[in-house]
């Protein structure tokens, strides 16, 4: 059992709003369209809500009931509540991903954070009238950047970039201070309903520009909804599609990241909730919550504008080629595009850092329980190891080398292992008679009956089908990557390095609490 000194949700909308906070990010803006447009639109649609249904939302209705399980048994941490799960002395170092994945996903995410509000900064003060050619948006996303060269994001001194920097980790580690309730809770009560205004009126944009160039009739509102939901090359296209194994992984893939499910994100905001609080409805809610921001406001906005003033051919570029160098040159044709280009920027903004701070508080949930450290402790740790990493990405800048080494490595792989783990820890461990009991108690939504068959033989085999065929077709190239490029070897040492500190932390942690447990009896 854990100290007694308990963190908790002011209310249960606080809660929702948190884990909804979590779950939209730049994955719901801006990964979601790129994949949607690069996988021919309504085909993708397939994979993505079967791997919702399969896969996103029965792994985290059992992320909410083995979190809450664990809280009642005084664990916050992965590790903690992985050994109240699992009375075996293994079975806290299985929940070291639960740690690692969030924090290192942390630090290069809160880069990409920080681009957005120097980007939102940058329209607010008039800074972005680039011209109306592609050019100039590329190199300026280049140098803000830094993609040249190594060290190019710091060679510049304390320009607006590294300023931006300065405030997100700022910002994030105030707000982590300030605790559960008085920080992570307070941003998301205010900040998502902002989001949602902002992406509201940006959308209202969108919809409403008809056909902003009459040379061009073909490029109008509902030409550039049909180009991101039809499903291309009719019936034939559609069956082809659907045989690509590519596609659905990268449905799967979007799911877990969009859901922040598999990230330990999950399991820690659910143990604090109280014994009799709802996690049914709410986890269903939250769920629901994201997927409307991910295919009603992110499936409307990104892809519609580029096709309407740039074609199709305005619509690749991947995930960072479209939000940071494609859309400012859409903002640059449309009317008052300074103002949507400030909204959709600064909704960007919002949109992360209610997702980076919750990556920071499973680590400072571990450190406060398993170690004992007082808030200015764990945060002070938690701020050290972070910068530390966050220093490596925006060093190994060039082609965003080590960015895309630990998003692969950690936010693509050890997401899906911790997934699995934490499905069979569900399914078998636990079990699905006494983990309906936990998702039953207090329940405002019925979950369904065939619910316990899917977590316990769908989802695993699902997930591990996926996973070899990913690891088959992306493994080898990732290991090329880490043989040839010596930025990518430190990033992912450094990544070694942190898992095994984990590693070692969760040995004195268990130390502690069996300590604890032995003073009691
Ligand atoms: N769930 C977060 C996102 O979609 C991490 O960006």
């Amino acid at each position: 059992m854990a100290s007694g000194k308990k963190d908790s949700w002011g209310s249960s909308l606080g809660v929702i709003l948190a884990v909804t906070g979590s779950a939209v990010g730049l994955g719901n803006f801006l990964r979601f369209p790129g994949l949607a447009a690069k996988y021919g639109g309504g085909s993708f649609l397939v994979p993505y809500f079967l791997a919702l249904l399969l896969l996103g939302l029965p792994i985290a209705w059992s992320e909410w009931a083995m979190g809450r399980f664990g809280g009642q048994h005084g664990y916050n941490s992965c590790p903690g509540i992985f050994r109240s799960i699992w009375k075996h002395r293994l079975s806290p170092y299985f929940g070291v991903l639960g740690l690692l994945v969030p924090v290192v996903i942390y630090m290069y995410y809160l880069w990409i954070e920080s681009w957005c509000l120097g980007y939102a900064w940058k329209y607010l003060t008039g800074q972005m009238n680039l011209g109306i050619d592609q050019a100039p948006y590329r190199e300026h996303f280049s140098s803000f950047v830094g993609l040249h060269a190594d060290g190019d994001f710091l060679s510049h001194g304390f320009n607006l970039p590294v300023i931006c920097l300065l405030v997100c980790v700022f910002l994030n580690f105030y707000f982590i201070y300030r605790g559960l309730s008085g920080g992570i809770e307070k941003v998301c009560l205010w900040g998502m309903p902002l989001l949602v205004l902002c992406a509201l009126i940006v959308l209202g944009r969108v919809l409403t520009l008809g056909t902003p160039d009459p040379t061009h009739p073909e490029l109008n509102v509902l030409a550039g909804l049909a180009y991101m939901w039809d499903i291309r090359g009719g019936l034939s296209g559609f069956m082809k599609s659907l045989s690509n194994a590519e596609m659905w992984m990268a449905a799967a893939g979007q799911i877990f990241f969009t859901l922040s499910v598999g990230f330990g994100v999950v399991l820690n905001y659910s143990s604090y909730l109280k014994k009799r609080d709802d996690i049914a409805l709410s986890s269903t809610t939250a769920v629901a919550g994201n997927e409307f921001c991910e295919v009603s406001l992110g499936g409307l906005i990104t892809i519609p504008a580029a096709f309407l003033f740039l074609g199709a051919a305005g619509t690749v570029g991947g995930t960072f080629g479209l939000g940071f160098q494609t859309l400012p040159l859409v903002f640059a044709h449309m009317p008052a595009g300074q103002l949507f280009g400030f909204l959709w920027f600064f909704l960007l903004f919002i949109a992360a850092i209610t997702s980076s701070l919750s990556m920071l508080q499973p680590a400072i949930a571990f450190m406060e329980e398993g170690l004992d450290l007082d808030r200015r402790g764990s945060v002070s740790l938690l701020g050290f190891i972070t910068i530390i990493g966050t220093g490596l990405v925006i060093w190994f800048s060039k082609d965003l080398a080590a960015l895309d080494a630990m998003d692969f490595w950690v936010g693509s792989f050890c997401i899906f292992v911790l997934a699995t783990i934490q499905t069979l820890l569900y399914s078998w461990v636990l079990g699905v008679k006494r983990g309906r009991a936990e998702l039953e108690r207090g329940a405002l939504l019925p979950i369904p009956r065939i619910f316990d068959f899917i977590i316990r033989y769908i989802s695993p085999a699902y997930l591990l089908g996926v996973f070899a065929v990913w690891l088959h077709q992306k493994g080898a190239e990732n290991l090329a990557a880490i043989r040839t490029q010596p930025s990518v070897r430190i990033a992912l040492l450094f990544v070694a390095a942190v898992l095994i500190l984990f590693l070692l932390l969760i040995a004195r942690a268990v130390r502690v609490w069996r300590a604890r447990e032995g003073s009691k009896t």
